[in-house]
């Protein structure tokens, strides 16, 4: 028997469908409530409003579950590989090792980016921060891929996702060597994907590059554990601009920008930037922990708190495993390790924290290890798009074969009553 919620408005009762999802969260289904009741709803950001129902990620952010079809994010990231997992999140299933091997000689066949491309990113100066870079060469693909607009059938689709998968990994490394005055590489075809990802970025005419396994099975990890996140700020934005029937790649286009914010990707580097100038400040903790508790100060303690998660995000606990794993394999003695670790353990310990479900998130401990394995500081949210890549793509997919509606959110006008229109001289 369908459950019902009902709404009383002025003596005036409404009965509105209620959902429950196969993890027994509840939803009031408020699609008719203007028809019925003449009424809207108001939540700004989104806090207790669903877009959408999905099939790819769920979290629990009250006891820090995170499952990408059904799978543990804590089995993934231990067992699984970046490739192996986008396709999970992509099409639904863990693959066999023959639709793996597939998969990546599918993606294989999308790895040249037209050189025409370099045109573009010659227009860019150095300075320019990768993420401005990344999002115009990713809807700059749309005029080398038209075919990539309008994905009608299965065949189409999966030509784009492979397209996508492949051309993207090599427009991101190109930011870097923009920036750094080095020509751009091209992807290996001999090579694996996240190994190709330090090549295209390290690579030199001067010599062979050789990827170190370990730092390659480490971003392999943290890309996993960026794969999806459900209807985060730049998913929502990637389904709102392809829910225009706007294309694949100008759809993940406006997720990168969105990704770029200090408040959600761009986190990462807020966090490294902060535990840097809190290192040159002498290491003093405190200091920062009352800044990030005065109401007068704009200062956030970058890398803390989630809209979600009022727990451990469980990205964090393993991100921070990883860390000291991989720091100490290559040898890194890394003293903004040691205040990151100082930090938590305050932030941790703190009434201000505490009592507002403030933790570390994915973006505390990702940077460290970014800095460990030599990634430069500005290019780690294009790190985060890189992982993030299946999860948007997954996200479109669901939303154009649900054929959902056009995103058109409603609101509540507050401004000027009917006024009549006076000539400058009466002003
Ligand atoms: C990501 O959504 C996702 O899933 C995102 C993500 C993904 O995988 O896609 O998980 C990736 O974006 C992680 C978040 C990265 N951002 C940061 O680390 C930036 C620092 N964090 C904050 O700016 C903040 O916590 C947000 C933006 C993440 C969440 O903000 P909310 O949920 O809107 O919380 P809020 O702003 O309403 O704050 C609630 C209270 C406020 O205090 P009071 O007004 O109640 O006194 O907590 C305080 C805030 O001032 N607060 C912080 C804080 N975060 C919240 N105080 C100090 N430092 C912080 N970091």
């Amino acid at each position: 028997m369908s459950k019902i919620a009902t709404l009383e408005i002025d003596g005036n009762k409404f009965e509105l469908p209620f959902i429950v999802g196969s993890e027994n969260e509840g939803a009031v289904d408020i699609s008719k409530l203007r028809d019925l009741s003449g009424v809207i709803t108001i939540d700004p950001g989104y806090k207790n409003s669903g877009s959408c129902k999905s099939e790819v990620t769920f979290l629990d952010g009250e006891l820090g579950i995170l499952r990408y079809r059904g799978y543990s994010i804590e089995d993934l990231a231990e067992k699984g590989h970046f490739l192996e997992v986008s396709y999970l999140v992509i099409f639904g299933e863990l693959p066999t090792a023959e639709e793996l091997i597939q998969f990546e000689n599918d993606i294989r066949k999308h790895t040249l980016v037209n050189e025409e491309m370099k045109n573009i990113i010659d227009g860019f100066p150095k300075t320019a921060h990768p993420m401005g870079v990344l999002s115009a060469l990713t809807s700059a693909l749309t005029a080398f891929n038209p075919k990539s607009v309008n994905v009608e059938n299965e065949k189409e689709m999966y030509e784009a996702v492979c397209k996508t998968m492949g051309k993207f990994l090599v427009i991101a490394t190109w930011t870097y060597r923009k920036s750094m005055g080095f020509p751009l590489n091209y992807y290996d075809n001999t090579k694996g994907y996240v190994e190709n990802f330090m090549r295209l970025m390290f690579e030199l005419p001067t010599g062979p590059y050789k990827a170190d396994p370990i730092v390659v099975s480490a971003l392999d990890k943290l890309f996993i554990l960026h794969a999806d996140h459900e209807q985060n700020c730049s998913t929502s934005t990637v389904r709102m601009v392809g829910s225009s029937h706007a294309g694949l790649f100008a759809s993940i286009s406006a997720g990168v920008s969105a990704l770029w914010g200090p408040l959600h990707g761009g986190a990462n580097q807020a966090v490294l930037e902060m535990l840097e100038e809190i290192h040159k400040d002498g290491g003093d903790t405190e200091k920062y922990l009352s800044k990030a508790k005065d109401k007068n100060d704009p200062f956030r303690l970058m890398g803390f708190g989630h809209r979600v998660y009022k727990n451990f995000d469980p990205r964090a606990r393993i991100i921070k495993k990883a860390a000291d794993e991989v720091l100490a394999t290559l040898g890194v003695e890394d003293p903004i390790l040691e205040i990151a670790k100082k930090l938590e353990v305050a932030a941790l310990e703190d009434e201000y924290f505490k009592s507002r479900s403030l933790y570390p998130n994915v973006d505390f401990y990702s940077g460290i290890i970014y800095r460990a394995l030599g990634i430069p500081t500005d290019m780690f949210t294009v790190m985060f798009a890189i992982g993030r890549l299946p999860g948007w793509i997954a996200q479109w997919k669901e939303m154009r074969e649900n054929k959902e509606p056009i995103g058109r959110p409603r609101q509540v006008y507050v401004g000027y009553p009917l006024r009549e229109f006076k000539s400058v001289d009466k002003r």
